[in-house]
């Protein structure tokens, strides 16, 4: 499939713009007769971007989007206490969680950040390996998958010359990340490439650089962790700003919309 590429104007206009994308996915997932007998799974990314999109999808009428056929799964977690500053799944409970009705079996964070990151990672493993999985992979079916992109472009906590670049085989997997002098927990590539929908969500100047990077720069994902992100069978989306694309030039054989 070709990649499609929507450009909104700013930053305010690209969160309202993802909501009603996500509404649209969700309602596509709940027309499909083969695909609506499970829930549609929402992987949510960290970071800073992703939060006003939360805020907005929280605030859509109630009956809106039917959380009880939601299963909200993190992409990647600080390995911090759920209520530490940095914690992907606080963003998320500040953000969404604490304004919408949503079974807390429907919401499969991280379990016990903070502590020791081997074993956390196992435990999300073997959580979202209880997933519903397609035919014969091993990896459950991930209906959408909401990616940031840091200005060295990585992506999750897939970070540049990190050991979880390389892992094939597992779901999700603790990564040391020197340059931060921390371990995160996060989905592997292989994970995120058996998704149905991948929507990377890249927002303000500062990320024209990592962009560039991303579309025209030689092949070399050690370097460039955004790069190992191409769904086997799934839809590949980046939803942007202005600012973010810049003057790049756009890349061959996708499809643009100026929204
Ligand atoms: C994280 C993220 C990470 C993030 C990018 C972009 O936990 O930090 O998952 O991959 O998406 O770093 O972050 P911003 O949205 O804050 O620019």
């Amino acid at each position: 499939m070709m990649d499609q590429i929507h450009v909104c104007r700013d930053g305010e206009h690209l969160a309202s713009y993802a909501c009603h994308w996500l509404q649209n996915q969700i309602l596509w997932h709940s027309r499909d007769e083969e695909r609506n007998t499970r829930p549609f799974v929402l992987a949510l990314s960290g970071g800073s971007t992703p939060r006003r999109l939360f805020q907005l999808l929280a605030e859509l009428p109630a009956g809106r989007i039917d959380w009880s056929k939601i299963i909200l799964i993190w992409g990647d977690e600080r390995n911090v206490a759920p209520d530490h500053e940095d914690s992907n799944f606080r963003m998320v409970q500040e953000s969404l969680l604490s304004k919408i009705e949503i079974p807390a079996e429907n919401v499969l964070a991280v379990p016990n950040p903070g502590g020791n990151a081997k074993d956390a990672a196992k435990q999300y493993d073997k959580l979202l390996g209880g997933l519903p999985k397609a035919g014969e992979s091993a990896f459950p079916v991930i209906d959408c998958v909401l990616l940031g992109m840091g200005d060295d472009v990585h992506t999750a906590s897939l970070f540049p010359g990190t050991k979880a670049l390389g892992e094939q085989n597992r779901i999700v997997v603790e990564n040391y990340v020197e340059k931060l002098d921390t371990t995160r927990i996060t989905l592997s590539a292989a994970a995120i490439n058996a998704a149905r929908n991948v929507a990377f969500l890249v927002c303000g100047e500062a990320k024209q650089t990592a962009l560039s990077i991303l579309w025209h720069a030689p092949r070399n994902p050690q370097k460039y962790p955004a790069q190992l992100i191409r769904p086997t069978d799934g839809q590949l989306w980046m939803l942007l700003d202005k600012a973010a694309l810049g003057d790049t030039p756009l890349p061959q054989n996708v499809m643009v919309q100026m929204i």
